[in-house]
């Protein structure tokens, strides 16, 4: 039997959900939107889109007229502008600050707004900056709100370094992928950094310690397709919180790994990892492998030779791999137990193939496509030397 809800608890429902009205917007915000609204290119305004919606005949907190104040923006029952989030309709305008202290989120993705972005730290209150997929350039501006905890400027043609000392004290997300950025790593980021992205620029140098020690909450790291170089080392991997890490396409030579464990239980998050298309000479690091959570590892298209650690069986410590990509390599010896067992390529998404791997035929689907041509194999590993298991670091032929 469904009991009816006793009226007190319905009262208290109507004295919680029913929210004051608004009040009238604040004069000076009013006049702030107004700036907004026609800074933006009037051609660039749909008739459909948010902004049309935008009409100073109405209050913009307390709109007379339904159709006016539709969306874009968030008052607050005081009658402040708290949030600017528009429709991806096309609006082109070089972007001022706004006047509207009170502002917590700036959303105008997907957009046309181009110049550089504008000095943005008189927003005191701002939490939420997205300007991603517009047409942004100049530098990623050195000075921001330190309220500030998404930063998201991805997509732009933003050029010159990443800003040393942005030292934002609550900022979590920091996307800057897809720019044009170049220059070294910055030598410290924001502290409490739990995602980074800086995929798709021209970053350069090596992944260094004092960049990343203090991060202790930072799970995801994304720095594929930049020139990164140098090896990556052991510390990386033990980072306490680390979840995710794309370093595909970029210039590393080198990648070193420690057990996982230790105090903090260092490296116990790890769930994927992504070393493609990197120039990684040198063996595959066994101890990868003993990462509990790992699930997902590419290091497909380096130069790693010698054998696949038997830590890199099917029935690995802690999680199984459900993607494993090391094609195009010079491994040799083996594959690991329990991989070439029939219907195991339906269990996981990986392949073997393009190696000097031994017993790995190309019909086997995790051993597609072939591997390298006996010659060419034999070659690396000059057979007939004294130490074949220690081939030289970098095959001659790349
Ligand atoms: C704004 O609203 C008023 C009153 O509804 C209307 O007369 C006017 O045409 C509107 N302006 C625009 C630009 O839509
Ligand atoms: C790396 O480059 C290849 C080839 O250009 C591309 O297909 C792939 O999407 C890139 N991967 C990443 C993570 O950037």
């Amino acid at each position: 039997m469904v009991m009816a809800p006793p009226p007190l608890l319905i009262l208290l429902f109507f004295f919680f959900f029913s929210v004051p009205a608004t009040s009238k917007t604040l004069p000076s915000d009013v006049a702030a939107l107004r700036a907004f609204k026609d800074s933006i290119s009037p051609s660039s305004i749909n008739p459909w889109s948010c902004l049309a919606s935008w009409n100073f005949t109405s209050d913009p907190c307390r709109p007379e007229t339904p159709s006016h104040f539709t969306c874009g923006i968030v008052c607050s029952s005081a009658g402040r502008i708290v949030s600017i989030t528009l429709d991806p309709a096309g609006y082109s305008a070089r972007l001022d600050t706004p006047a509207l202290p009170l502002l917590a989120h700036l959303d105008l993705f997907d957009n046309s707004f181009y110049g550089p972005v504008p000095d943005l730290s008189s927003l005191r209150s701002l939490q939420t900056l997205v300007l991603a997929s517009n047409s942004f350039s100049g530098a990623v501006p050195p000075a921001l709100p330190s309220s500030l905890q998404t930063l998201d400027l991805s997509r732009n043609s933003l050029t010159g370094p990443i800003p040393a000392g942005l030292a934002l004290p609550n900022l979590a997300t920091l996307d800057l992928s897809f720019n044009r950025l170049s220059g070294p790593l910055p030598s410290s980021l924001p502290p409490n950094l739990v995602a980074l992205s800086l995929r798709g620029n021209s970053i350069a140098g090596s992944i260094a310690r004092p960049t990343f020690e203090r991060l202790k909450r930072l799970e995801v790291v994304e720095l594929g397709a930049n020139r990164l170089e140098g090896k990556l080392e052991a510390w990386f991997f033990l980072l306490p919180s680390l979840q995710q890490v794309d370093l595909a396409n970029n210039s590393l030579t080198a990648v070193e790994a420690r057990r996982p464990g230790g105090a903090a239980g260092s490296g116990g998050q790890l769930v994927a990892v992504d070393l493609s298309f990197n120039r990684i000479a040198g063996a595959l690091p066994a101890e990868l492998a003993e990462y509990p959570a790992l699930a997902a590892l590419s290091a497909r298209g380096n130069r790693l030779t010698g054998q696949i650690p038997w830590q890199y069986r099917w029935s690995k410590k802690g999680a199984p791999f459900r993607r494993l990509f090391l094609d195009g390599n010079f491994l040799n010896g083996k594959v690991p137990d329990g991989f070439l067992a029939p219907q195991q390529g339906e269990m996981m998404a990986g392949s073997f193939g393009d190696n000097c791997l031994e017993s790995c035929p190309g019909s086997v689907p995790l051993c597609s496509p072939v591997q390298k041509p006996d010659w060419l194999c034999k070659q690396v590993y000059r057979i007939g030397q004294k130490r074949p298991r220690k081939p030289s670091p970098t095959p001659g032929v790349l």
